[in-house]
């Protein structure tokens, strides 16, 4: 905490020095993570009030100067202060003399900090974003490649009817796309500018709110001035897309650790950890800790919930304790995400082993049941011959049985018994469900083809926004550059 020892009294007067309660108060270290942000919020502002004329251009030029040179010595370098905003504010003051005080004209911390709070979010969000895209090409590749690997899918846990590899992982890049999808949605509401807010009742000066957005990379302005200083509904919402998107990993993670635990799937070593103890372990500990992230991030929406419900119309201290819950939530789902697009393209598929286990437990009976349905047989009575073959040896020859003790007339007059036994192939059985969705080899190279494209859509719409604040942040330093 060097250079923290010289004291705040500049903007807190000795009144408020906060005594033993000090600590308590600060957000300082929490905020190296808005150090940036603040910087650019405040180099915004301080254009705008020049360009509105609020400041002379030659106090906008020193407040300008002084952001440079605190940029350059860093968060660790501020002076004490309840928090970022107050320590960058004292040190220009410091830098500046008293007329660096006036960067603070028409405006208030607390529409500061939630301008902060969402200029980084937006970058901690695009690059969750990037990572669900990471994983979905993951996946889309593990279907091209498994698009025929035959397997057995399962409900409760039992083994009920075979599918493919590919298919599998075609349903989990569907539902990834849906986490990426919220993402973006909530990022749009993350990126609009509450400055201008002030404390919550606007201000008496006349600003140009639309220009500090612009300057800012904000798609717009929240417009009312008590909802745009107040409101962390933005947070709320990227933290709730993030567990979903966090649960939906719990799924993919949790699956892979029971097909590895089958001998389905063997992990890269990078993603598996041994024993200290038995030395012929191989874990997947990285999945299972993927598992847990799950935990973590509804962790992160209980926190916020619990922190924002009830609370009174406009600023209150609470909202310091909010938003860490979105620091922490973005960090760790990001990381999940990550390693679990990591752990899904360089596992291996034993397709040998799966193939043979496709069949197990009788799993084609369902498509047995719809070839006599096909045939003319009530589905319902299908069902009963098909359960009743799958009591008595879940072969040919039970089928046989049950169906002419059911149907009273012997089952090659009802159906061809080639076909039958075709039916009762594994990889026959995955072929013939072929409806729009299904896991027949070219009912999912359709779901791929859309697949591709959603993911085209997706990098380009991240690139955009990406772009977007790469460009802002050259307007902003040219703008600054007018007067440094
Ligand atoms: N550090 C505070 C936060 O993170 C912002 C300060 C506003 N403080 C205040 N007393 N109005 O929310």
């Amino acid at each position: 905490m060097s250079g923290q020892e010289s004291d705040d009294s500049v903007i807190r007067r000795d009144r408020f020095s906060g005594g033993p309660a000090r600590g308590f108060l600060s957000s300082l270290e929490a905020d190296e993570r808005i150090f940036a942000a603040d910087l650019a919020v405040d180099r915004a502002h301080v254009v705008m009030l020049a360009e509105c004329e609020i400041v002379t251009a030659e106090v906008a030029g020193d407040v300008l100067r002084a952001l440079d040179a605190i940029e350059v010595d860093g968060h660790g370098a501020l002076p004490a202060g309840e928090d970022v905003h107050e320590a960058i504010e004292t040190a220009v003051i410091e830098e500046t003399g008293p007329d660096g005080g006036k960067m603070h004209t028409a405006r208030s911390r607390n529409d500061e900090v939630a301008a902060c709070i969402r200029y980084r979010l937006r970058e901690d969000v695009l690059e969750a974003l990037e990572a669900t895209v990471t994983l979905r090409e993951a996946l889309t590749e593990v279907a091209e490649t498994e698009l025929e690997t035959t397997m057995p899918g399962y409900t409760h846990l039992q083994p009920a009817q075979p599918i493919t590899v590919g298919h599998w992982a075609a349903s989990y890049e569907q539902a990834v796309r849906r986490d990426t999808e919220r993402l973006l949605e909530a990022y749009a509401r993350i990126n609009v500018s509450p400055l201008g807010g002030a404390a919550f009742a606007g201000t008496t000066f006349d600003i140009d709110r639309e220009r500090t957005a612009e300057l800012l990379g904000f798609d717009g302005i929240l417009e009312n001035s008590m909802d745009a200083s107040s409101s962390r509904d933005f947070l709320l919402e990227t933290v709730q897309a993030l567990s979903t998107l966090a649960t939906t990993l719990s799924g993919i993670a949790e699956d892979l650790i029971i097909f590895a635990n089958r001998g389905f799937v063997d992990l890269a070593d990078d993603y598996s950890s041994t024993s200290s103890i038995m030395p012929q372990k191989k874990n997947p500990d990285t999945l299972e800790l993927v598992r847990a992230v799950a935990g973590d991030a509804a962790g992160g929406v209980q926190g916020l919930t619990t922190t924002l419900k009830g609370l009174p119309r406009a600023y209150n201290r609470d909202l310091q304790r909010a938003t860490p819950h979105a620091w922490s939530t973005v960090d760790a789902v990001s990381e999940a995400t990550r390693v679990t697009a990591g752990a899904v393209g360089t596992a291996t598929w034993n397709r040998d082993l799966l193939a043979t286990e496709a069949g197990a437990g009788f799993s084609t009976a369902t498509g047995v049941a719809d070839l006599l349905a096909a045939n003319g047989v009530p589905f319902r009575t299908a069902h009963e011959i098909v359960a009743e073959a799958a009591a008595n040896g879940a072969d040919l020859e039970a089928i046989v049985a049950a169906a002419e003790a059911v149907l009273e007339t012997p089952l090659e007059d009802v159906v061809d018994l080639a076909a039958v036994e075709a039916a009762l192939d594994p990889e026959a059985s995955v072929a013939e469900r072929d409806s729009v969705g299904g896991p027949a080899p070219d009912a999912v190279a359709a779901q791929l083809g859309a697949a591709e494209t959603a993911l085209e859509a997706h990098r380009e719409a991240i690139a955009d926004r990406t772009a977007a604040l790469e460009a802002a942040h050259t307007a902003l330093r040219e703008a600054v550059m007018a007067y440094v």
